[in-house]
């Protein structure tokens, strides 16, 4: 019989994940962590990060902390190259941090173009760039990046967003085919709507607070969009970022992985 489960033992396996202070990026570390993995958390909100590193050393796992804006090449190459020189290994890189933008095209300024450019798309070249550098002498690795829904459905105000995460997946599959050879993996997700900080502004008050009703408001008005009728959970990403580093995906490369309650089905 084979034994399915070996292939999610991650038991010595280092990843570097970038937004792992919050949302998706925190539930991968903490999953990632669960099966053995070594984490090295990055966020440009350094409590946050330490917060996660924190929990994770709190139940028997092993992770650290890092500031990092992924907007800095310098900044991913001094968080990448320190991991490595830490751990002596980098298996797998997660590329997670992203921010949201709403505006029409024809409001769009310069400022916030390349805000969204550099955040959401530069910094997972950056970040693919610092992975290869050392998953290729190495001969192994699988880099994940987090692209996004708003690919598959074109809408209003989301513009700028969505051209980022498409640049993303399409980087994904182009690095698949350079660094394949070298026993690289590159993957994406695209995920649907998932409740997380990213999305809080559709339920907080003007002080941040969370107003419950307008909380199952969001929840029923996305949630009913999909075929699975809820909204995703960071859980939900975490659980399939899992199966693109395990050897359950060994085969796969340049894929874009969807766990979006079926909002999108393309070929
Ligand atoms: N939540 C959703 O509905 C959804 C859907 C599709 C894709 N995504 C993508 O998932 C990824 C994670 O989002 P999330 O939902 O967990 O959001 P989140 O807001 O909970 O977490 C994002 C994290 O990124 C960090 N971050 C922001 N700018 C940064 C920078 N310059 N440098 C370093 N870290 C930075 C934030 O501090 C935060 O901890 C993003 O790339 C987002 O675009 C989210």
């Amino acid at each position: 019989m084979s034994d399915v489960l070996a292939g999610y033992d991650l038991s010595g396996q280092v990843a570097v994940l970038t937004g792992a202070g919050s949302g998706i990026g925190r539930a991968t570390a903490t999953t990632l962590a669960s099966v053995g993995v070594t984490v090295v958390c990055a966020d440009i909100d350094e409590n946050a990060a330490h917060l996660t590193a924190q929990w994770i050393n709190e139940h028997g796992g092993a992770a650290s902390a890092v500031r990092t804006d992924v907007t800095s090449r310098a900044d991913i190459d001094t968080l990448v190259d320190g991991a490595f020189a830490a751990h002596g290994r980098l298996d797998i890189m997660g590329n997670i941090a992203g921010v949201p933008h709403n505006r029409l095209v024809a409001e769009v300024t310069d400022e916030e173009f390349e805000r969204i450019l550099a955040i959401n798309m530069k910094s997972v070249f950056y970040g693919c760039q610092a992975a290869i550098r050392h998953m290729v002498p190495q001969g192994s690795g699988s880099i994940i990046n987090v692209s996004s829904g708003a690919i598959d459905t074109p809408a209003p105000t989301l513009a700028c967003y969505a051209m980022t995460k498409a640049a993303v997946a399409m980087l994904t599959k182009t690095l698949a085919t350079e660094v394949g050879p070298n026993g690289v993996r590159v993957n994406a997700i695209a995920p649907g709507v998932i409740h997380t900080n990213f999305s809080k502004h559709n339920y907080t008050d003007a002080e941040g607070n969370e107003d419950p009703e307008r909380v199952e408001k969001y929840k029923s008005r996305f949630g009913n969009m999909a075929p699975l009728r809820r909204v995703g959970e960071a859980q939900d990403v975490a659980d399939s970022i899992l199966f693109l580093c395990s050897g359950g995906a060994s085969f796969m490369t340049g894929q874009i992985l969807r766990p979006n309650g079926g909002t999108a089905m393309p070929w």
